[in-house]
């Protein structure tokens, strides 16, 4: 059993991880300041574990980048944690160009306030969560871990600073008179985990995505239009050089992404001092009109579409090559789009108004 602490654990991932986590006997404290989720979110993770499991998540009000906040986690965690898995950060691409300075401060400034806490701490062990975004416009399809880190919008900009931290940390070189002229590294154990398009949700359909405001992805605002809530889905571009015209995407169920998690916790920790690079996404690629059928598939429900304008920046395909996660980790993604649409159309119908859904 390790001890885990969780940042940003309320959030759509990493309440799915936690649930994850719980289940494979592992013991967490989830540290998160609710600005994108709810604290409901981890009640129904107590709800959804088993009995035996309950004892084992404790949840933290506080912010990442409060050295105070951080101290108070690790002391609830026992003054020591065998690793740290680090969802907490901003995700909007939008916002991002609005707000950039809010991106480096949560999302840079907060990740190296929880790195000193690590230190401070004795704690060398990190799950990162990065992005495909670090990735731009990628010359090559699939994309493999090697391709060029080359982020074109601010959110990208942070998750690629991050990652450089993350490197720049492991191989940190101290001085040991004793061992000279050899010199030794700290025993980090890093996994920078670079997501594709998490979508879905748990299969009960009591936790799920839930997005503030209008939705920027393309996943929410399909189940909304589905719901009535919006009454259709603008799908940015008709002439995109894929088959059908629509931009296509690798969507991975964020189950699949949650045992991901799994996976990596695990092999750091029972691994050597190493940083991981890896692609978490299916390897496979869908149009937003393959999404829109798939959906209205699994709902029964029609979801009216309108082509507007292309948006600048989108690029047309981005489909992970996943092998290397396979290798390293004994990991694949599973689950298919026919199940991420049922498993998110579940959660969606029965939580029209998410965790603020009575339910
Ligand atoms: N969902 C995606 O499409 C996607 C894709 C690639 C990478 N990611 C990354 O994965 C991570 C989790 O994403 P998610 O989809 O679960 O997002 P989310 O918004 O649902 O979760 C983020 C969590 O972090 C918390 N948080 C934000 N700022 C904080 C702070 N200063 N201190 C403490 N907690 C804070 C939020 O309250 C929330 O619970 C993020 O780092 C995101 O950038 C997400």
């Amino acid at each position: 059993m390790a001890n885990v602490l969780i940042t940003g654990g309320a959030g759509f991932i990493g309440s799915h991880t936690c649930l994850v986590l719980l289940e494979a006997g592992h013991q967490l404290v989830a540290l998160d300041n609710f600005a994108t989720s709810s604290p409901e979110s981890l009640r129904r993770v107590l709800a959804i574990a088993p009995p035996a499991a309950k004892a084992r998540l404790r949840v933290l009000e506080g912010d990442i980048r409060d050295p105070l906040a951080l101290d108070q986690a690790f002391s609830l965690g026992g003054g020591r944690f065998d690793a740290v898995i680090h969802f907490a950060g901003l995700k909007s691409v939008d916002q991002s160009v609005r707000e950039p300075l809010s991106y480096w401060d949560v999302n840079v400034a907060g990740s190296r306030n929880l790195l000193s806490a690590m230190i401070k701490h004795h704690c060398h062990t990190l799950v990162f969560s990065s992005s495909a975004t670090v990735y731009g416009h990628p010359h090559h399809i699939p994309i493999a871990e090697s391709a060029p880190v080359q982020p074109i919008n601010p959110y990208g900009h942070t998750k690629a600073a991050v990652e450089q931290m993350l490197a720049d940390l492991a191989s940190t070189v101290i001085e040991n008179q004793a061992v000279a002229p050899s010199a030794e590294r700290p025993p980090w154990r890093i996994a920078r985990l670079r997501y594709f398009n998490p979508v879905g949700a748990h299969p009960s359909g009591r936790i799920g995505e839930d997005p503030l405001g209008p939705p920027s992805n393309l996943f929410p605002f399909v189940s909304q239009v589905a719901l009535g809530q919006r009454p259709a889905l603008r799908i940015f571009g008709a002439d995109w050089p894929t088959p059908d015209g629509t931009g296509i995407r690798d969507y991975i169920h964020v189950m699949d992404l949650a045992e991901g998690h799994l996976a990596a916790l695990e092999a750091l920790w029972n691994g050597p001092a190493q940083m991981l690079t890896l692609n978490l996404g299916r390897g496979r690629g869908y149009s937003v009109l393959e999404v829109v059928k798939a959906f209205e598939q699994a709902s029964g429900r029609s979801v009216p579409f309108q082509f507007v304008a292309r948006r600048p920046g989108d690029a047309p395909w981005s489909v992970a090559d996943p092998s290397e996660a396979g290798r390293q980790l004994g990991w694949w993604a599973r689950r298919d789009l026919e199940e991420m649409c049922r498993d998110g159309w579940a959660w969606q119908r029965s939580h029209p108004q998410g965790y603020r859904s009575v339910g």
